[in-house]
């Protein structure tokens, strides 16, 4: 399985096995992310499953929808490496993926 791995806002790292098709925030959620709040439970509408992709990495992500890009402007800190980690669906292309998890979600 693809591992993922989340910095955190204290600098440790988790680094998570995600089984393919799954969105990043649900395994962050199961995993006791507990900076990603995901209060719409992945329905692109809060904001709060926001992360930074490492830059490395954020060219070989798939496109944002415009829903995805539209919603991001609600989103604190928001930058050039910003998703919202529902809409990261888990990909044998993406295992090592590194994202920065924020410290606050608003
Ligand atoms: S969980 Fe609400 S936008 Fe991602």
């Amino acid at each position: 399985m693809p591992v993922i791995h989340f910095k955190l806002p204290d600098g440790t790292v988790k680094s998570i096995e995600g089984a393919v098709g799954t969105p990043v925030m649900f395994l962050a959620k199961d995993n006791g992310i507990d900076q990603i709040l995901a209060e719409c439970g992945g329905c692109c509408s809060c904001a709060t499953c926001h992360v930074h992709v490492d830059p490395d990495w954020f060219p070989k992500l798939p496109e944002m929808s415009e829903d995805e890009l539209n919603m991001l402007e609600f989103a604190e800190g928001q930058d050039d490496t910003s998703r919202l980690s529902c809409q990261l669906i888990i990909a044998e292309e993406l295992d090592g993926l590194v994202v920065n998890v924020p410290e606050s979600q608003y």
